[in-house]
């Protein structure tokens, strides 16, 4: 870990010393994967995605999948026992040891109530907030191939216009981002977030970071605001 980097504080509610468990809360369009997997590779932790988790079951056509796929295109929340399968996939206990950056859990206080699923509660919550006008925007223009690398037509685009410059895939849009869907995944976004802000604030996890401008200039934002958050230098 670089010197001066947020360590998680200098003790942690279950897990030992290291368990620097964060979690990305954010807007549809927010940045939340392309911060996490940024701040994953400056913690040296994982980078848990759900979206993605979940995109991986309903390729695999299981019958987990086929359900999960009839909540995704409508984007809808999946329900909470098909969720909390996806989840023991990707957290298992020594990854809740070491630590992660979770993207995508909780959604809703039911789900921050469940800290079992999150393999213990959070050492921190980074809220990324943009304006919905600029979560429109960033959707209609993202791309990804189906390993999950993104991009974005104007802001991130591929050196290979619509392959994916790691793996050479084609790139596609997201069913869920045409646009009346992301409408109604801002609304249900808005609906629940308040009540799980204010639960983490009263817990003094949360951590405000302003997501617009450059990613590169985002990621500093949350490193610094977690450095001071952390009380560490
Ligand atoms: P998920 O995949 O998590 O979708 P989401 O939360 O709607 O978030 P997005 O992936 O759309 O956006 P993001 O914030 O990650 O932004 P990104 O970095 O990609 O979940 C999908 C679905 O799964 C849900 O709708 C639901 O059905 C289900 N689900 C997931 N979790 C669940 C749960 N816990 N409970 C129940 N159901 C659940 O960036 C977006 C674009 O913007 C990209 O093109 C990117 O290149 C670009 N961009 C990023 N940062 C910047 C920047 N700073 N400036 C300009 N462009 C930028």
């Amino acid at each position: 870990m670089m010197p001066g980097m947020w360590s998680g504080g200098p003790t942690a509610p279950t897990g030992g010393p290291a368990a620097r468990r964060v979690v990305l809360l954010g807007a549809p369009g927010s940045g939340k994967s392309t911060q996490a997997a940024r701040l994953a590779a400056s913690l040296g932790v994982p980078h848990i995605a759900v979206g993605d988790l979940l995109r991986a079951v309903v390729a695999r056509r299981t019958a987990l999948g086929r359900e999960a796929a009839t909540f995704m295109e409508r984007g809808e929340l999946v329900p909470d026992r098909l969720i909390r399968d996806v989840l023991i996939e990707g957290i298992t206990p020594q990854v809740a040891l070491d630590g992660y950056v979770l993207d995508g859990y909780p959604r809703s206080v039911e789900q921050a109530t469940d800290t079992q699923a999150m393999g213990g509660p959070p050492r921190a919550v980074v809220h990324l907030w943009i304006t919905d006008q600029e979560a429109v925007r960033r959707l209609a223009g993202r791309r990804y191939c189906p390993e999950g690398h993104v991009y974005h037509l104007e802001d991130a685009p591929s050196r290979f216009g619509l392959r994916c410059e790691l793996d050479g895939s084609r790139l596609v849009v997201r069913p869920d981002d045409r646009e009346e869907v992301v409408r109604d995944r801002l609304v249900l976004y808005h609906r629940r977030i308040d009540p799980l802000l204010n639960r983490y604030a009263r817990e003094g996890l949360l951590v405000e970071v302003n997501a617009t401008g450059e990613p590169e200039d985002v990621a500093r934002r949350v490193l610094d605001e977690l450095t001071a958050a952390s009380g560490s230098p």
